[in-house]
Formats: structure tokens, C-alpha cells, sequence
């Protein structure tokens, strides 16, 4: 099958379409025809290096799939081949055809496109699970969500507004996307460049402090992401863009009864990330079926055009999820 190979580890220049061998769905799992996949943040990390597939998951990138059910594997039951369906996938989504376990499986819905799906499973499952799961982000509540124009974050805004529409967002962005993030519904855009976010935040929500901070900058923030945290509140770290290591004031933390969770989403078990599918699927896939949510495209690329979108992504000019169709 056709797919995207990595020559070295390094820049987008190291990506070429090469072929190998087609996957064989193993116990539980079925082999998708892809029709489109999606660059996310960590596919560059992994091109680099820096971010091996789990054990026993494909070396080839990608991490989620729209496609068609081409065979079913060993042991699956209720579906069958020719449904489209979208998926996670712990590697292999930049290829023809990809393995994914059928607990993993999402209906795509006749009202969404295969671009649109392949936009669906890693971005907003990632959301969900960190502002609403882990984050417990309420209706009335407030959040923080560093990095508006991303694809998690476009795709959190989306979620706080539709799930909990009473909640305030507050959301970070660079001065040129500050505009589009106030057209998706935020009630308060910092840019980041500009501003100290941790005042800002101060001074709109009256010295409280916010509910719940989806953070991926890591190190650099820490300190003005726990002076904007509320008592109670929750910071929930799933990148470390800025670096690994900074101080943190244990005995504010105490007195404010404060929480910081490390999520990834990746090296879950097979049964741990299904259970996530299901709640997702059932919060979530009617909003998108009835496009009150609808995945925000920056743009489209064929498969063959893949350094274009890595190169794309790392500009940082993208505005929305970058699509690869295959
Ligand atoms: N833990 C998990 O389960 C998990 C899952 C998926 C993704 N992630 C991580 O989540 C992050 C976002 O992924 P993505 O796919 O949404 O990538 P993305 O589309 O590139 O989004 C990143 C966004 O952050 C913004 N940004 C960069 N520096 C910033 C700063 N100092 N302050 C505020 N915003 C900043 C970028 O835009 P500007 O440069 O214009 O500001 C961009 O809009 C990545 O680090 C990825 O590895 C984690």
C-alpha cells in the first residue's frame, strides 16, 4: 500500500511516499480503507524522534483515520465492511489502509464529509477528555485554553460552548489569530505576545482565578498558570512545548486546594481509551451530526503533498487542523 515513510528522523524534508505492507487486523481490530487523515502536534515530535509509537502500534504516522471498513479481524461484531467510520489509532493513519480496534470505532455521520471525520478523533476526543473528564469543566464555570487557533483548542472552544454554553473561555492567541478566536465564541482572547496572560485573567474574572487551564506550553507557564488558577481549580498539562522543568509553589498549591494532572492520550490501554469513545460518542457525535459542531479545516492536502502540511503546521499559520486524503 501506498504510505508516508520517514527517511531520518528530522524536518519535514525527511517525509516520502514509499509502500509497505498492508496491516492485518489482528483480535478486535479492523482494517480501514482511509479516505483522509490529519496532522496533529505530535506527529511532528514523532518525526523528529521524540515520540515513539506505542509497543506494538504502527511506526508509520498518524494518529486518527476517516476511511471506509475494507475486512473485519478475528473476534469484531457489529459492523461491516463498506461502514465509514472514524477513528484513533495509535500510528499508521498516513497510509492507505490502517488497523483500528473496533471499540475505537466512530459512525461517521451522513451529514459529515471524510475530511471533516479525520478531524474529529484526536483533536476533540483530546479536548473532551481534558476540559470535561479530567478538567470537569461545569456549566458557570470558567476555563483557560492556551493556544486558540490550534486544533485541540478550536476544538475545545467548540466544545465549551456547545456542552457548557454558560461557562466563561478564556483563551490565549497570537495577535493575528486574536480575531478568528473571538469568532468562535470565546468571552475573552489574550494575546499572548502582548499581554501577561495571568493579569488578564485576574482582572476578568475578579481576582478568582479560573476553574479549569488546558495547557501545552509546559515549563514557561507554569507560574502565571497557577496565579490564574481559581482555588480548587485544575490545570491539566498534555504538552510541554516550552520545556519540562520550573518551580512551583507547593504551599499555594495546598492552601488553594489546587490539582495538576499530566493526560496523554496515546499510551492509554486499548479498554481505558474505548471507555473515553463511548462517553465521546455519546456527548458528542450528535452535535456533530446535527453540524452544531463543525471540525474548523485550515486546509486540504493529498497524501503526496505531506512535507507541504508538516511544513504548514510548523509555521504556525494554521488556523484549524490540516488534511491529508489518501
Ligand atoms: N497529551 C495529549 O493527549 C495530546 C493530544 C493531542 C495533542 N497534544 C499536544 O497539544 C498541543 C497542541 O496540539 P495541536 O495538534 O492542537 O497543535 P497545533 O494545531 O499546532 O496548536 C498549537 C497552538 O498553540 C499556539 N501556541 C504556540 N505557542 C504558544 C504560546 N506560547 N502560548 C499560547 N499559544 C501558543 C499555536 O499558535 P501560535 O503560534 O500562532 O500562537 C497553535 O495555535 C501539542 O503540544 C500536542 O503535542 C497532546
Amino acid at each position: 500500500m501506498k504510505t508516508v515513510l520517514i527517511s531520518e528522523f528530522g524536518g519535514a524534508d525527511v517525509l516520502r511516499i514509499g509502500e509497505a505492507d498492508k496491516p492485518i487486523p489482528r483480535e478486535g481490530q479492523v482494517l480501514v480503507e482511509v479516505a483522509a487523515s490529519s496532522v496533529n502536534g505530535p506527529d511532528l515530535v514523532q518525526r523528529e524522534g521524540r515520540y515513539p509509537p506505542p509497543k506494538g502500534d504502527s511506526e508509520i504516522l498518524g494518529l486518527e483515520v476517516a476511511g471506509t471498513i475494507a475486512e473485519l479481524g478475528p473476534g469484531v461484531s457489529g459492523w461491516v465492511v463498506g461502514d465509514r467510520v472514524m477513528s484513533l489509532v495509535g500510528g499508521g493513519g498516513y497510509a492507505e489502509y490502517a488497523a483500528a480496534y473496533a471499540d475505537h470505532l466512530i459512525p461517521i455521520p451522513d451529514s459529515m464529509s471524510f475530511e471533516e471525520a479525520a478531524c474529529v478523533c484526536e483533536t476533540y476526543i483530546t479536548a473532551y477528555l481534558n476540559v470535561f473528564m479530567l478538567g470537569g469543566l461545569t456549566d458557570g464555570g470558567s476555563a483557560l485554553l492556551h493556544g486558540g487557533g490550534g486544533g485541540v483548542n478550536t476544538a475545545a472552544i467548540h466544545l465549551c460552548k456547545a456542552l457548557t454554553p454558560s461557562a466563561k473561555v478564556i483563551v490565549t492567541a497570537s495577535p493575528g489569530k486574536v480575531e478568528r478566536v473571538e469568532a468562535l465564541g470565546a468571552d475573552l482572547v489574550i494575546d499572548y505576545k502582548a499581554q501577561d496572560f495571568a493579569e488578564e485573567v485576574q482582572r476578568f474574572t475578579d481576582k478568582r482565578g479560573v476553574q479549569l487551564i488546558l495547557d501545552h506550553i509546559g515549563a514557561a507557564y507554569l507560574a502565571s498558570n497557577m496565579k490564574s488558577l481559581a482555588v480548587y481549580g485544575k490545570l491539566v498539562i498534555i504538552g510541554v512545548t516550552s520545556g519540562i522543568k520550573s518551580e512551583l509553589n507547593l504551599a499555594l498549591m495546598m492552601v488553594k486546594r489546587q490539582q495538576i494532572i499530566g493526560s496523554v492520550l496515546r499510551p492509554r490501554p486499548v479498554p481505558e481509551k474505548a471507555a473515553i469513545i463511548a462517553e465521546f460518542t455519546e456527548q458528542v457525535l450528535p452535535l456533530l451530526a446535527e453540524r452544531r459542531i463543525v471540525p474548523l479545516i485550515y486546509k486540504v492536502y493529498p497524501l503526496e503533498e505531506v512535507t507541504q502540511a508538516h511544513r504548514d503546521m510548523e509555521s504556525g499559520a494554521h488556523f484549524g487542523k490540516i488534511v491529508l486524503t489518501v
